[in-house]
């Protein structure tokens, strides 16, 4: 079972458009995959009409496997699940600030599914918190999305200076480009900037794209309702390029 989690400090950069896509995508090419909803506003849950758990179960997420089992819906597609996300799950950081070893509980829970799953998508909140530790301790890979401009790439840096304070290992941090608009002179040279200079940067680049914004209304991933687009085709490549590296690890 390999995991990789959807991340950034900053809000509103592609990581749920990105989780929704590739949990699509995994699962298409045969993975069996569970997508978790991390982030309380239950956006990807709310992509697959996933509805949440009526239950106020956040405080029981990281005690064992089992109880991330019984949170487990099945989506409309072949091999994919989801855990939804639920309100509780804003108390994440309150929750885990009182445990010990709050760094491994999430790969714990987790190492729990390996059976069922061949691939664990987390859809992340946009903090860095306890909660996000516990990530960068649970996961094969951390997938980036960075707009290409002066603030998001700043937030990069961010996360780069919090790998390397924290002894974390940066080998599992892999940047793509999100919402890129090539006409944009920012755009444009920030990209060329930053491809020579960013390890591990992916190749794949993800194109502002109004068929991706409009994944709320088809509450698909466009990897489904527009494959041949522009933007589901970015998705499939940025996929092609993540698989290539989960098959190495
Ligand atoms: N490539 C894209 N082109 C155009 N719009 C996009 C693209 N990717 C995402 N969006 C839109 O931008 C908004 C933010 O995207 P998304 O929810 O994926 O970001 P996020 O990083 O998960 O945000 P948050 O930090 O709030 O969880 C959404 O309205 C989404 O439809
Ligand atoms: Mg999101």
């Amino acid at each position: 079972m390999k995991t990789l989690a959807c991340y950034s400090i900053k809000g509103g950069v592609g990581k749920t458009a990105s989780s929704v896509n590739l949990a699509y995508l995994a699962a298409q090419a045969g993975y069996r995959t569970l997508l978790i909803d991390l982030d309380s506003q239950g956006a990807s849950s709310f992509y697959f009409r996933v509805r949440p758990s009526k239950k106020n179960w956040g405080k029981r997420f990281f005690k064992t496997y089992e109880q991330l089992l019984k949170q487990i819906k099945a989506s409309d597609f072949d091999r994919l699940d989801i855990i939804p996300a639920h309100e509780s799950f804003r108390h994440f950081d309150a929750m885990l600030s009182d445990q010990g070893k709050r760094e491994q509980r999430l790969k714990r829970v987790l190492k729990g599914l390996k059976k069922e799953y061949d691939l664990i998508i987390l859809d992340c909140p946009p903090t860095l918190s306890y909660l996000s530790e516990a990530v960068f301790h649970a996961v094969n890979m951390i997938l980036v999305p960075v707009i290409p401009t002066t603030l998001s790439e700043r937030t990069f840096e961010q996360l780069q200076d919090f790998f390397h304070r924290n002894d974390l290992p940066d080998r599992m941090v892999y940047p793509f480009f999100s919402m890129v608009q090539r006409q944009k002179h920012l755009h444009k040279s920030t990209i060329e900037r930053l491809q020579d200079t960013t390890p591990r940067l992916l190749e794949a680049q993800i194109p502002f794209s109004t068929d991706i914004e409009k994944m709320g209304e088809h509450r698909s991933p466009i990897s489904c309702f527009a494959p041949r687009s522009p933007g589901g085709q970015a998705y499939e490549a940025l996929w092609q390029e993540i698989a290539r590296k989960l098959e190495k690890l």
